[in-house]
């Protein structure tokens, strides 16, 4: 969501800062700004809008002092309280102008707060419950910013990621976190932090993960670490292993289209050196477990949000299917509120690109609270679920910049079709099944390139439909996940109203809706199920809806009387739903591009979602 980057070192801090800003427009904002120390005084430059605008706006002046400093903080914002205008936008200023603030995540006590300083004469200015923190700050601020900031701290309920500074300490920044990441580079004579690594990767490699309630006092002599209450920690300096091209969009139109691209090389990276053909095995080091703990899992339960838990049905289903393990796939946030039953040989997974899903993440903690082994999916090395859960398997997909997941996606099922095969080994499925299925997840990168290769025959098929408002996406067994991701992937980039449903759920109410400008996807590979898709296919057909069929390739004669047609690899049916996804991945994208979509920071989203 909001996001944060601060520089303090040798070089002129604004050209950093709106570098570092620009490479978190991704996260989803609807105004930034910077604030520098300069010549004795802090200098704020707000905007609603892109960062190409506030660069207009700080570079406008090229003798403008804040361009000169060394010093400063930017921040990204993504409004939850009042409206995404300038006076809301961070960094936000106390009333004296000595001190200035970014926070990411929401301060729940600040109507308390606010009417305290109101009562000592501090009127907050903006709609922002951000505000409350800078004003507290400078009240409590007697000769030391980072003791003001720890007693501010301990007065406020709620999540924060925090940058401040004041011209009181023209050398000094304090940062602080609570359930916002912070990550802190350390580089040669200088220091970076951000809300998450690709705002500095250009920077340094070097970089010290907080972990909540952290604090760190980053000044001219160096760097030092303590708590909110004051009590000094240590903390690792950790190498982060993206490098610099991969946050860049290179020759592609969009990152959601290159990050497409990627995902044969993104799930050859997921899968190298975890497969073990000759045992027919998987080998996942960092679930920690055993083949003798894998035996005793008595329940899989798969906890994500939006896409990451779409590939947890897969998960599910492959699981249920090849071990005869019960298992179960849950919303994240509706685990956590529903008090669910855990036992003590329960695996719990979750799934998050970014690791930082707040409602994952309580998700988590709640499963880690009840005693069940809990491991983490995730594509951000560092990130606060793969922290927490402290064992799991990292997707290596590289850095997903668009804001509609895709190679997250592909990389998550491959490595929960990898936890299945390990837990399967473990029970009935004999070694030569185990090898045969290695073999076929070992080629879903080249089934990848083969529905890559059909990018302009999607593109066609796209652009024929590009002007529908609804659509419809149906499936089984494991297409059925894929339907749902197709219209979430359709939805979430064109804003065309797209809903996926199980095939046979249709005639139960949304065929109602159906005209003959409603196309509807139905995934006819062939796998079981497929006949009876295809009799739904023909009810949509005789209700005029156009049907695009997406078929196995050999299998074409299956779209024979149908509007378009769309061929995958033939597959097995676990490994079909990630073939099929990138094909419906294409189409979403080509009908948000004949549209004038902004695909990478659709409306509304934000990349990684840090609130309730
Ligand atoms: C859709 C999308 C979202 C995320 C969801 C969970 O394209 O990206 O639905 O999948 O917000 O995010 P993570 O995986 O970071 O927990």
């Amino acid at each position: 969501m909001c996001g944060i980057v601060g520089y303090f070192g040798k070089r002129k801090a604004a050209e950093i800062l709106v570098d570092g800003l620009r490479r978190l427009e991704y996260r989803g904002y609807d105004s930034a700004g910077i604030a520098c120390l300069y010549n004795g005084g802090i200098e704020v430059i707000k905007n609603p809008g892109k960062i190409r605008d506030l660069r207009s706006k700080v570079f406008a002046n090229p003798s403008a002092t804040i361009t000169e400093s060394t010093l400063g903080i930017g921040h990204t914002r993504w409004a939850t309280h009042g409206p995404p205008n300038e006076l809301n936008a961070h960094p936000h200023v106390d009333v004296t102008g000595h001190f200035a603030l970014v926070h990411n995540g929401i301060i729940e006590n600040y109507k308390d707060i606010r009417k305290v300083l109101s009562q000592k004469g501090i009127e907050c200015v903006t709609d922002t419950d951000s505000e409350v923190l800078v004003q507290l700050i400078s009240y409590l601020y007697k000769d030391n910013l980072e003791d003001a900031v720890s007693e501010a701290l301990q007065q406020v309920k709620g999540t924060y990621g925090i940058v401040v500074i004041t011209d009181y300490e023209p050398a000094k920044m304090v940062v602080a976190r609570c359930g916002s990441p912070i990550v802190i580079g350390i580089g040669r004579n200088e220091t970076l932090v951000a809300s998450d690594a690709s705002a500095i990767i250009p920077h340094t490699r070097d970089a010290v993960y907080l972990e909540d309630f952290d604090m760190a006092v980053i000044t001219d002599q160096g760097m030092e670490m303590c708590n909110v209450n004051r009590s000094p920690i240590n903390r690792e300096v950790t190498a982060m292993d993206w490098d610099e091209g991969s946050a860049e969009k290179g020759d592609f139109d969009h990152f959601m289209l290159k990050e497409m691209f990627e995902q044969p090389q993104a799930i050859r990276n997921a899968i190298r050196g975890r497969l073990d053909l000759e045992m027919g095995t998987a080998v996942l080091s960092g679930l920690d477990f055993s083949e003798r703990d894998a035996a005793q899992i008595n329940r899989l339960l798969v906890v994500g949000c939006g896409t990451s838990m779409h590939a947890g049905m897969v998960g599910e289903y492959a699981v249920e299917e090849m071990a005869g393990v019960n298992a179960e796939v849950e919303q994240a946030a509706e685990f956590r509120y529903r008090n669910p039953i855990i036992t003590p040989n329960d695996l719990v997974v979750a799934i998050s690109q970014s690791g930082e899903t707040a409602d994952t993440l309580a998700a988590v903690r709640e499963a880690k609270q009840k005693g069940a082994l809990v491991a983490g999916l995730c594509n951000v090395v560092g990130s606060t679920i793969a922290r927490e859960t402290g064992r799991g398997v990292y997707l290596h997909a590289g850095p997903e910049i668009g804001v509609a997941s895709t190679k997250a996606f592909t990389c998550q099922v491959s490595v929960m079709l990898m936890i299945a095969l390990k837990i399967a080994r473990t029970r009935r499925m004999p070694g030569h099944d185990g090898s045969e299925f290695a073999r076929w997840i070992q080629r879903l990168p080249e089934l990848v390139e083969e529905v890559l290769e059909q990018n302009d025959a999607i593109k066609a098929v796209a652009q024929k439909y590009a002007q529908c408002e609804h659509a419809f996406f149906i499936g089984r067994g494991y297409l059925y996940p894929a339907a749902l991701e197709g219209a979430l992937k359709l939805k979430e980039i064109s804003y065309v109203h797209a809903e996926g449903y199980h095939a046979a759920e249709l005639k139960h109410g949304p065929i109602a809706l159906l005209q003959e400008n409603t196309p509807v996807v139905a995934l006819l590979n062939n796998i079981p199920g497929k006949e009876k898709t295809l009799g739904n296919a023909e009810e949509c057909k005789a209700r005029n809806a156009p049907v695009i069929a997406v078929v196995s390739a050999g299998d074409e004669g299956v779209a024979d009387g149908f509007d378009d047609i769309i061929v995958v690899p033939d597959c097995p049916p676990a490994i079909a739903t990630v073939p099929t996804v990138v094909a419906l991945q294409l189409l979403a994208y080509h009908i948000a591009a004949a549209r004038g979509c902004e695909i990478d920071q659709p409306r509304n989203l934000a990349k990684s979602v840090t609130v309730e």
